[in-house]
C-alpha cells in the first residue's frame, strides 16, 4: 500500500511554495499508507521541464529537502497553472531508497513522470520487452517500466493525446494499480487512472459546481483478447489507433478550478468535500481546467457517468474509512489483504504457484536436512498455523521455534538447514539476532517479512514478501492471515512435483480461491461477536481451546485477548486439557472451543463433553450449519467449511474481533496497547 497524491490548479494563481505545500501536507495525511520514502514531481522554475525530489525515510525528510532547495524551487513564483504529483512509499518491489521512491520516469529529461499504488505482476514481461527495445531502467520497481512503456507507445503515435497513451499503456498491465502521471510533453495536464488499488478525484472551485455527475466517454477497444503481454505489446502497437467518438463535455461553468488525486479522502478533505469516487479502468484526464472521465469499453451495467460525491467526515475519520481504529479497519481489510499475498503468484487457472523471491532456491531447499521456522508473537503463531501442512507438503522435519528460546539453547544449527524468518517489520530483534546466529552456521536464509528493505528482508539469502500493507494497529492481524497464506503457497511450491498430492493440492487451490469470500462472510459475524464480548468483558480470565489446524488459532487468540484487553487468556492444546488445564473449568470461567469437522474432530468432541461435564459453558466456534457440534454450546460462532489446513484463517477472525471489541468496551486504547510497540528492536 502507498499513497498517491497530486494537485493542478486552473485560473487560480497560486505560489510555487502554496503548490509544495498542498503536496506535502497531502502525503503527511496519506502517511499511514506507508513511510519508508516520498517524493514529488512539479514544473521546474522556468515552466520548461519537470523537477524530481525525492527523499528516503518519512515525508518530513523530503519537506526539509523541499525547503532547503527554497531558491531553486522559485517558492514566490506565482502561477495560474502547476500541475504537481506526489507518493508515500511502502515498497514491494526493490528496497526503500531515493532510486526506488516515486514518481518514477521515463528518461532522463522526466519525459512521463509517474506516481504508483499497487503491484504490476506482469512487469518483468514488460521489462523485458522495453529492454529489447533499448531502455534501460535505474531502479528495482515495477513501477519504472510504465513510465518508460509510455515513452514507447509515444514514440510509436507522437499525436496521441496524454489520455490515449494511458489508455493504451494500462491495456499492457496487469496487477494492481493506481496512477497520476505528468508529462513534460502536456504541461498543464494530469491524467489519473486506477484498476484495483483506490484513487479519486477531488474538485474545488470558487462558486457551486454546475453539475453533480461527470459524464464517460468511451473510446473504442484496440486490444486484441487472449496472448501473454509481450505479444499484445507487439500487436497493439502495430493495430491502427481509433480516436475517442464521444464528445468532450465541459464539466461546469466555473472555469476557477483546482483539482486534486488521492488514494483516500483524508488527504483532500482539508481543501474540500466534493469528490469522484474512480472506478476500476476509468481514465480521468484534466486538461485546460477540464475534467473528462474516459473508458475504452463500455460495459453492460455501466451507469455512463461519475457521480459528485458530497462528503461529510472528519479527517482522522476518512484516514481509517469507517472504521474507530487501525486495528478495526486492518481485520476487515483481511478479504483484500489475502488476496494481495496471492495476487501475481497463484494462478488459479493453471493451478500453479510462483514465488519469485525464493524461485531460485527451491532445488536447494529441496534437498535441505530440515526446515526451521523462527519468529516471535504472532508471526510465531503463523509458523505454528501451517507446521502440519509443511510437513505434509514437504516431507521434511519442520522445528517450529520462539527466537528468543532458540537462542537461549544454542540450538544446534547446521549448513543444510534452511532457516526460515518470519516478521512482519522485519525488525524485531530476537528474530535478526536468531537470523544471525543461522547464517553464522551456515544455513539458507528465508526471509517473511511484510517490509521490504528491514533489516531481516536485507540480510535473507531470499525471501517472501507478505504484501499484507503497512500494519498501524499495534495488535498483528491482518499480516497473521498472510504469513498464513505465503507459508502454504510456499508448501504448494515445494509439492508441485508430488504425483500423489494432487487432489490434496487441487483442494488446497480451491481453498485460496475462496479465501476473500469465505472472509468477507466470517467478519458479518462483528455484531455477534460484540453481543458476545458484552457478556465477556468483564471476565478476570477466558480460555480458548482447540487442536490440529486450529491450535496456532487458539494462541493467537489468546494474545490479541491478552495485548488487547490486559485480561488474562490462555490458548490450550485440547489434547492437553486433562493433563491439568481441566481443574480450571467450572461454571464460572468462560470457554471458548474451536471445533471444525476435520481429522482431530472426534478428539475435540471428548474435550467439549470434558468441559461440560465440569459444567463449564463452551461457545463455539464451528462449521456453518454443524447443529450435531452446537447441541452442546451456550453460544455459537459458525464460520465457512473450508479446507482443513486453511480453516485456521477463518477461525482466528472471530477472535480478533473478540479481542477488539472487549478492549473497546473495557476502554482500552486499542491501536497502542500500554507497555507494548510495533516492532520490538530490543532482545
Ligand atoms: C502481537 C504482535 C507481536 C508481534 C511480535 C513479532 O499482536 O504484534 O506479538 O507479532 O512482536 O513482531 P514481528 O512480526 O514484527 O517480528
Amino acid at each position: 500500500m502507498c499513497g498517491i497524491f497530486a494537485y493542478l490548479n486552473h485560473l487560480t494563481p497560486k505560489t510555487r511554495k502554496e503548490v509544495l505545500d498542498f503536496l506535502v501536507n497531502g502525503l503527511k495525511r496519506l502517511e499511514y499508507r506507508g513511510y519508508d520514502s516520498a517524493g514529488i514531481a512539479v514544473d521546474s522554475a522556468d515552466g520548461r521541464n519537470v523537477s524530481i525530489i525525492k527523499k528516503n525515510g518519512k515525508v518530513q525528510a523530503l519537506q526539509d529537502e523541499i525547503y532547503s532547495r527554497e531558491a531553486d524551487l522559485a517558492f514566490e513564483a506565482t502561477a495560474d497553472c502547476h500541475v504537481g504529483i506526489a507518493h508515500t512509499r511502502w515498497a514491494t518491489h526493490g528496497t526503500p531508497s531515493e532510486r526506488n521512491a516515486h514518481p518514477q520516469r521515463s528518461d532522463d529529461d522526466n519525459t512521463f513522470c509517474l506516481v504508483h499504488n499497487g503491484i504490476i505482476t506482469n512487469y518483468k514481461d514488460i521489462k523485458l520487452f522495453l529492454t529489447k527495445k533499448g531502455h534501460t531502467f535505474e531502479s528495482e520497481t515495477d513501477t519504472e517500466i510504465i513510465a518508460k512503456l509510455m515513452m514507447h507507445i509515444y514514440k510509436k503515435n507522437p499525436n496521441d493525446t496524454f489520455q490515449e497513451i494511458v489508455e493504451q499503456c494500462i491495456q499492457q498491465l496487469e496487477g494492481a494499480f493506481a496512477l497520476c502521471i505528468k508529462s513534460k510533453l502536456f504541461p498543464g495536464e494530469c491524467v489519473a487512472t486506477r484498476r484495483g488499488s483506490p484513487l479519486l478525484v477531488a474538485i474545488k472551485t470558487k462558486t457551486r459546481l454546475a453539475t453533480d455527475h461527470i459524464p464517460i466517454l468511451y473510446g473504442k477497444d484496440f486490444r486484441p483478447h487472449g496472448g501473454t503481454a509481450a505479444e499484445t505489446l507487439t500487436a497493439a502497437s502495430l493495430m491502427p489507433r481509433t480516436p475517442s467518438t464521444a464528445e468532450f463535455q465541459p464539466m461546469e461553468e466555473d472555469k476557477q478550478v483546482e483539482y486534486f488525486f488521492a488514494s483516500d479522502a483524508s488527504a483532500v478533505i482539508e481543501h474540500t468535500n466534493r469528490v469522484i469516487f474512480l472506478e476500476d479502468d476509468d481514465v480521468a484526464a484534466v486538461k485546460d481546467g477540464t475534467l473528462s472521465i474516459h473508458r475504452i469499453r463500455r460495459n453492460m451495467d455501466d451507469p455512463h457517468a461519475r457521480e459528485i460525491t458530497t462528503i461529510k467526515m472528519e479527517i482522522q475519520q476518512i484516514m481509517k474509512g469507517n472504521y474507530s481504529f487501525f486495528m478495526q479497519k486492518e481485520i476487515f481489510e483481511q478479504p483484500e489483504s489475502v488476496v494481495n499475498t496471492m495476487r501475481g503468484r497463484v494462478n488459479f487457472d493453471t493451478q500453479s504457484i510462483v514465488l519469485g523471491g525464493i524461485k531460485e532456491y527451491i532445488p536447494e531447499i529441496k534437498r535441505c536436512r530440515r526446515l526451521m521456522l523462527i519468529a516471535c508473537g504472532t508471526s510465531y503463531h503463523s509458523a505454528v498455523a501451517t507446521r502440519q501442512l509443511l510437513e505434509e507438503l514437504t516431507e521434511l522435519p519442520v522445528m517450529v521455534e520462539l527466537a528468543s528460546d532458540f537462542l537461549d539453547r544454542n540450538t544446534p544449527v547446521f549448513r543444510d538447514d534452511v532457516c526460515f524468518f518470519i516478521s512482519q517489520s522485519g525488525e524485531t530483534a530476537d528474530t535478526l539476532m536468531a537470523l544471525r546466529y543461522c547464517k553464522n552456521r551456515g544455513a539458507l536464509i528465508v526471509g517473511v517479512t511484510n517490509t521490504v528493505g528491514s533489516s531481516i528482508c536485507r540480510e535473507s539469502h531470499c525471501g517472501v514478501h507478505i504484501n499484507a500493507g503497512p500494519e498501524i494497529g499495534v495488535a498483528s492481524t491482518k499480516a497473521y492471515t498472510s504469513q498464513f497464506i505465503s507459508l502454504v503457497m510456499f508448501g504448494m511450491v515445494m509439492s508441485e512435483d508430488r504425483i500423489s498430492l494432487q487432489q490434496r493440492r487441487r483442494d488446497i487451490m480451491k481453498g485460496l480461491q475462496q479465501l476473500e469470500e469465505q472472509i468477507k462472510e466470517v467478519l458479518k459475524l462483528d455484531s455477534k461477536v460484540q453481543e458476545l464480548a458484552k457478556d465477556l468483558y468483564q471476565n478476570k480470565s477466558l480460555l480458548i481451546m482447540g487442536r490440529g489446524y486450529n491450535f496456532a488459532t487458539c494462541m493467537e487468540g489468546a494474545l490479541k485477548v491478552k495485548e488487547l484487553t490486559y485480561m488474562h487468556s490462555e490458548g490450550i492444546m485440547a489434547g492437553e486439557l486433562k493433563h491439568g488445564p481441566l481443574a480450571l473449568v467450572d461454571e464460572t470461567m468462560p470457554v471458548i472451543m474451536i471445533v471444525m469437522r476435520d481429522p482431530v474432530y472426534t478428539k475435540c468432541m471428548n474435550a467439549l463433553q470434558q468441559v461440560t461435564a465440569r459444567q463449564g459453558q463452551p461457545i463455539l466456534i464451528c462449521e456453518k450449519g454443524d447443529k450435531d457440534t452446537q447441541e452442546f454450546a451456550s453460544r455459537v460462532l459458525e464460520v465457512p467449511h473450508t479446507v482443513d489446513c486453511l480453516q485456521g484463517i477463518l477461525t482466528v477472525i472471530p477472535l480478533q474481533l473478540l479481542s477488539y471489541h472487549i478492549a473497546v468496551l473495557k476502554g482500552c486504547n486499542v491501536d497502542c496497547p500500554r507497555n507494548l510497540a510495533k516492532s520490538v528492536t530490543v532482545e
